[in-house]
């Protein structure tokens, strides 16, 4: 018996089937890619609008962590997309700065308090730019980089101390050395050994006040003369409007801000010390550092989408909206999660404005064929889930449909639990973590014909192009 899911995406898997032969692993951003999604539902988005988008095949779902937490106003938010028409209609890109530019920089720097900022496009560019001014400004070339932050930049000194290594010299790695979150001692004896450049970390991972932690690696770096950089990609508009250093009163020398910056619009931004910063600029005696200049840094549309964003998130309490609907999407998943007895097994985790889910085997283990499953039973149900990173626009009904898509993907949960192994649940692959060695391709699952997800014949298509 065919699953009588299968032909619900089968637009969508025909476009993957062609995506892969032109882009190196279907999708141009890893955290997109199909190792992270159920196989038989590679949902393809035709358009998004807040809470939801609508794949290829015209299937609606309720979508979490939308834009990689890019977007806290949900989908095309009317707002920003009119404060970005304007300037598509006055032109993108020009041979002499826009006026948006320093627009966008006062509104920012209101917004987050620091002397100076740069905007870019991406994240990573960013937080590699922090890196180097902190190289510049030290004469040091030593990173040190907090180990138990799972992303920083894509950039070698960061990614070379991943799995996903290949084609990073040795010489660049042996500059990045790690130390545990929360252990200052840790840090202070990396910092003695090593006497770092810079140290990089983001201030928090979930709902903990990092006030007094942060504060003393932030001196101890200072009296060492090493630059502390903060990372607020996830915490910049999302913890707070001004980011993790508004809300426990940190002073970061230099910090990195991105993704929800502009609603899902492409701009980043290093913000710091006035010192420091001008490095990159032209009113100093120094030798000149290049720090941020791209061809598309400064596009017009972006920044003023940033503008108007920023004017939300601090109008609107945006941090508060999205504190307020994550408890009581949390509080939705308990509930439902302690009915069917599965507390153990399934269950939320972060700060309720940036929740992220456990899926646990029969052994009490986390488990990716697990996690695949659950990911499966809830696109089934209408709920595209990464992660339960919500937006603004998730509303209370919204969150009152993900909480019974969860009810009902618990119940083939349990069953596969009681069967001991997600088989003849399950449609394809497991999903798998982005940074590992190989790329590889684990069949499961269509073994057993019957069972919930019960199918009985191989997969027709293939879209990993590994063998
Ligand atoms: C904490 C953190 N820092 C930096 C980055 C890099 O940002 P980008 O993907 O925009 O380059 C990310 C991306 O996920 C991130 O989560």
């Amino acid at each position: 018996m065919m699953d009588p899911d299968f032909h619900r995406f089968a637009r969508s898997r025909d476009h993957q089937r062609c995506a892969h032969r032109l882009i190196p692993g279907g999708a141009h951003t890893y955290a997109k890619g199909d190792d992270q999604m159920p196989e038989w539902m590679p949902v393809v988005v035709d358009r998004g609008e807040g809470a939801h988008v609508w794949d290829l095949d015209g299937n609606r779902f309720v979508e979490y962590g939308q834009g990689l937490r890019a977007v806290t106003l949900g989908h095309a938010e009317p707002r920003v997309n009119r404060a970005a028409a304007d300037w598509i209609a006055r032109g993108a890109n020009f041979t002499r700065p826009a006026r948006v530019e320093l627009e966008a920089a006062e509104a920012f720097l209101d917004l987050v308090g620091a002397d100076c900022v740069k905007f870019t496009k991406d994240g990573s560019s960013a937080t590699t730019a922090a890196v180097k001014v902190a190289r510049a400004a030290t004469g040091r070339d030593t990173v040190a980089i907090c180990e138990d932050h799972p992303f920083l930049s894509q950039d070698d000194w960061f990614i070379g101390t991943t799995e996903m290594d290949a084609g990073v010299p040795q010489s660049v790695k042996d500059l990045t050395v790690g130390f545990p979150y929360g252990d200052l001692d840790a840090l202070v004896e990396v910092l003695d050994t090593h006497r770092p450049a810079c140290v990089v970390m983001e201030a928090v991972r979930d709902e903990s006040d990092p006030g007094d932690y942060v504060r003393a690696a932030i001196a101890a770096c200072r009296e060492r003369g090493v630059v502390f950089v903060l990372d607020e990609m996830i915490t910049g508009f999302r913890w707070s409007a001004r980011g993790a250093q508004g809300l426990f009163r940190l002073d970061p020398d230099l910090s990195t801000f991105g993704k929800a910056l502009a609603n899902g619009f492409s701009v980043s931004a290093l913000a710091g010390r006035r010192d420091l910063m001008e490095a990159g600029g032209l009113n100093t005696e120094k030798d000149r550092l290049f720090l941020l200049s791209a061809t598309h840094g400064a596009e017009t549309h972006a920044l003023a989408a940033a503008i108007e964003a920023m004017r939300i998130a601090r109008d609107e309490d945006v941090a508060g909206q999205l504190l307020r609907q994550g408890a009581r999407l949390r509080a939705a998943v308990h509930d439902v999660t302690a009915a069917a007895g599965l507390g153990d097994w399934v269950g939320t985790a972060g700060r309720d404005c940036n929740l992220v889910f456990f899926t646990k085997d029969p052994e009490g283990e986390p488990s990716q064929p697990f996690r695949t499953l659950f990911l499966q039973e809830l696109a089934r149900r209408g709920v595209l889930a990464p992660s339960f990173v919500i937006t603004t626009a998730h509303t209370d009904d919204v969150v009152d449909q993900t909480a019974e898509a969860v009810a009902g993907a618990l119940e083939v949960y349990a069953r596969a639990l009681d069967a001991g192994s997600v088989d003849g649940f399950l449609l394809g692959r497991p999903v798998q973590p982005v940074f590992r060695k190989k790329a590889g391709t684990v069949w499961t699952s269509v073994s057993r014909p019957g069972g919930d997800g019960a199918v009985s014949e191989a997969p027709a298509v293939r879209t990993t192009p590994h063998a």
